[in-house]
């Protein structure tokens, strides 16, 4: 639980101004930011402080709508909001207006991290096919002592049992599993690829001991369905480990792969490095591009990645994958010069080390996918540090009604 601010659990009359990353409005009271939930830029609305730790910022969720935003709509599950679910952050908001909030994101935090104005560059958040509702293809429960499952309140342990959840495909949002109880777990995960079989997966506690509040990484297992997923993408199908990382948005893999074709345009006979490569989604659609004339080396440091990455791209010889760690020392010791590097981080994104690796490579282009545009915005100002251009940046709605958004862009080196 937080520290006792001053404000905590009073109740405050507030304008709401632009949003701020993480799915939350800002608004001001006497000096200080609050960090509204709930709510939308330029209503008026009753806010409960739900976190105070006496600084210069407060968190609050919006109680009561004094004056309603036009974009405002009802939000379609019953779990969500003040109180709720915690992992929905925009459910009262109508479509495109979600979009637009995410826009005027992406271009805040190039502002204030990369000190770019990015507004010629990013024409809006594009939408993905499917709509709003029925998109998730995983989804992890948490599971509470009782072994009921749920989904956890907004920055909290607590559990809301929910008997589905509407962002989830089907067989996943309405997952036979949250009807079941499941002692002894930490979790219970759900998995489908493009069929509609689904893949149950157990969170047990790890091993080792639980440091800073932390516990350690769950011990994940399947219990029921396929060991592997199939997923396609640009007529290629993939094997994936129902466990490891796909993309969440079932149209996403492709629109990525395609998003990133069009702004670094491998040409044939060119030299790839595919960092981050996961099991080989991007690194597929580069080997086409540069063809059997060209060369790509894939880098991915989980095991059950590399080997589901080296069975789906055996037919691509000159594709070479190989497992380890994204580090300076390792791109160095890849012993090629590429033309075009790319790279598709997790959410901490690439940072200062690897980055300044990257451009010492001095390829044409650098492609960088990225799931927080906050890291993306850190890692784009080393290289404009260093005299790099910002060329391309599109955003995906690859999450709607949450607050996250997916980018691709591009880095030119200086002339
Ligand atoms: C966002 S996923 C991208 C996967 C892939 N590009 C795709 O489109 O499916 C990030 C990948 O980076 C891998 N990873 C995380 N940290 C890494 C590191 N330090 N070095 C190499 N791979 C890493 C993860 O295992 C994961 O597969």
């Amino acid at each position: 639980m937080a520290e006792s601010g001053p404000l905590l659990g009073h109740t405050l009359d507030l304008t709401i101004g632009p949003p701020a990353h993480g799915g939350s409005c800002v608004a001001r009271h006497e000096g200080r930011a609050v960090f509204v939930r709930h709510t939308l830029p330029g209503e008026r609305v009753r806010a409960l402080v739900t976190e105070d730790r006496g600084g210069a910022f407060c968190f609050a969720d919006a109680v009561e709508i004094l004056a309603a935003s036009l974009d405002r709509v009802v939000a379609p599950c019953r779990f969500a909001g003040p109180g709720a679910c915690g992992g929905c952050d925009w459910q009262h908001v109508a479509g495109a207006a979600q979009r637009a909030l995410k826009a005027t994101v992406v271009r805040d935090q190039f502002t204030r991290l990369a000190h770019l104005d990015v507004t010629g560059l990013l024409a809006g958040v594009e939408e993905l096919p499917g709509g709003l509702l029925g998109w998730r293809t995983r989804n992890i429960y948490a599971v509470d002592r009782t072994g009921a499952p749920g989904l956890r309140r907004h920055r909290s342990h607590e559990i809301v049992h929910v008997d589905a959840c509407l962002l989830g495909a089907e067989h996943v949002g309405d997952a036979a599993a949250l009807a079941d109880s499941w002692p002894g777990l930490t979790g219970v995960e759900v998995a489908r690829g493009d069929g509609v079989e689904v893949t149950l997966l157990a969170h047990r506690p790890g091993p080792g001991r639980q440091a800073r509040g932390r516990r350690p990484p769950d011990r994940v297992d399947v219990v029921a369905g396929p060991q592997t997923l199939a997923h396609r993408v640009l007529d290629r199908e993939f094997e994936v480990a129902a466990g490891g990382f796909w993309q969440v948005h079932p149209a996403a893999a492709e629109t990525f792969a395609r998003a990133l074709l069009d702004t670094v345009a491998p040409r044939p006979g060119e030299t790839v490095i595919d960092l981050y490569a996961g099991a080989g989604a991007l690194t597929a659609a580069l080997a086409g591009a540069v063809t059997a004339t060209g060369h790509v080396i894939s880098l991915e440091s989980h095991p059950a990645a590399v080997a589901d990455a080296q069975r789906n791209l055996a037919d691509l010889p000159w594709v070479e994958v190989q497992r380890g760690r994204v580090e300076p020392a390792a791109i160095e010791a890849l012993g090629v010069r590429p033309d075009v590097i790319v790279l598709d981080p997790p959410r901490a994104g690439a940072g200062r080390a690897v980055l300044e690796a990257l451009l010492a490579q001095r390829p044409r282009v650098i492609g960088y996918v990225a799931c927080d545009p906050a890291a993306l915005a850190r890692d784009v100002a080393t290289a404009t540090a260093q005299g790099w251009r910002l060329t391309a940046l599109r955003a995906f709605d690859a999450f709607p009604m949450t607050h996250h958004v997916e980018c691709v862009a591009s880095l030119e080196p200086p002339a």
